[in-house]
């Protein structure tokens, strides 16, 4: 029968037998906490065999005899439960080399809009002339005859107007692009009343349209190039009543035309 029993029973077993018991004892010291088969004492040198032996027929029948020569004493067997014996952890290993990257992933949700931004500083002033085209040329369906002021011929047909330079509204082109124009004026005449009418340049005459009263109606016209700055006008003027004039046009067709466009800008 085998049987478990406490270390110290065994190196108090062991303390008789002088020569295999300091051997022994070294061997048990060290493993100390490790649980230890052995035989049943001297009382009972029945046959004996470890607990983790196979049962077989030799020994549940046959071999039940002890050997004679240790049958005063027990037979030791220690097993070693090998796990114990692991030393202490060692160092840590040197880093391995990087691993190579995963599968990407799926692209995770659209996450929630964020705060609004904070308003940005104002930009560089724009270019005022970055246009560099600039052409009209608009007509007149009604004649026209002189007031007591000077004023302003009016057109009220829009053949060409780039960009709206030509106000409409005011009869007057306006500079928008400094630079050297041309300008190009067509009126007709009015029997036995005279013709007198400026180009304008801002307040002052730059050229005069300008027939002598006739029973013979005629076309006259008048050109020139004008180099204007910013926001520079030119248009055309009729003169005043002390000079009994007129321009003539009908609703057929279109005798008053004013026409100019950008040359070369600066
Ligand atoms: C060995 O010892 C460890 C820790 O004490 C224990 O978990 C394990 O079951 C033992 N192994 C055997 C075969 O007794
Ligand atoms: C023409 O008039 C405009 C507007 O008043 C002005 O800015 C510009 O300097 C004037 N041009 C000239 C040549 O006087």
């Amino acid at each position: 029968m085998s049987s478990i029993i406490r270390i110290d029973l065994i190196l108090h077993f062991f303390s008789t037998l002088p020569s295999v018991a300091v051997m022994l004892e070294a061997l048990l010291l060290l493993f100390f906490s490790s649980p230890v088969v052995m035989v049943p004492p001297l009382s009972a040198p029945v046959a004996c065999k470890r607990c983790c032996d196979p049962l077989g027929p030799a020994e549940g029948s046959g071999d039940q005899r002890a050997m004679p020569e240790f049958s005063h004493i027990p037979e030791v067997r220690t097993f070693i439960n090998m796990t114990i014996l692991k030393g202490d952890k060692g160092d840590r290993g040197d880093r391995g080399t990087p691993g190579k990257g995963g599968e990407q992933g799926s692209p995770g949700s659209i996450g929630p809009t964020g705060p609004q931004g904070s308003k940005g500083q104002a930009g560089l002033p724009g270019e005022p002339c970055k246009v560099q085209y600039s052409a009209f040329s608009v007509g007149r369906r009604k004649s026209l005859h002189t007031q007591d002021a000077y004023q302003t011929v009016i057109f009220d047909t829009v053949f060409v107007n780039l960009h709206e330079h030509f106000d409409m509204f005011e009869g007057k082109f306006l500079c928008h692009i400094p630079g050297i124009y041309f300008f190009n004026v067509n009126i007709h005449t009015w029997n036995f009343k005279e013709t007198y009418l400026h180009i304008m340049h801002n307040d002052t005459e730059r050229a005069i349209v300008y027939a002598q009263p006739s029973d013979r109606s005629i076309m006259q016209s008048q050109s020139l190039m004008l180099e204007l700055e910013l926001r520079d006008e030119v248009w055309l003027r009729l003169y005043k009543r002390e000079r009994e004039n007129a321009i003539y046009s009908d609703d057929v067709d279109v005798y008053i035309t004013f026409s100019g466009y950008l040359v070369t800008p600066k």
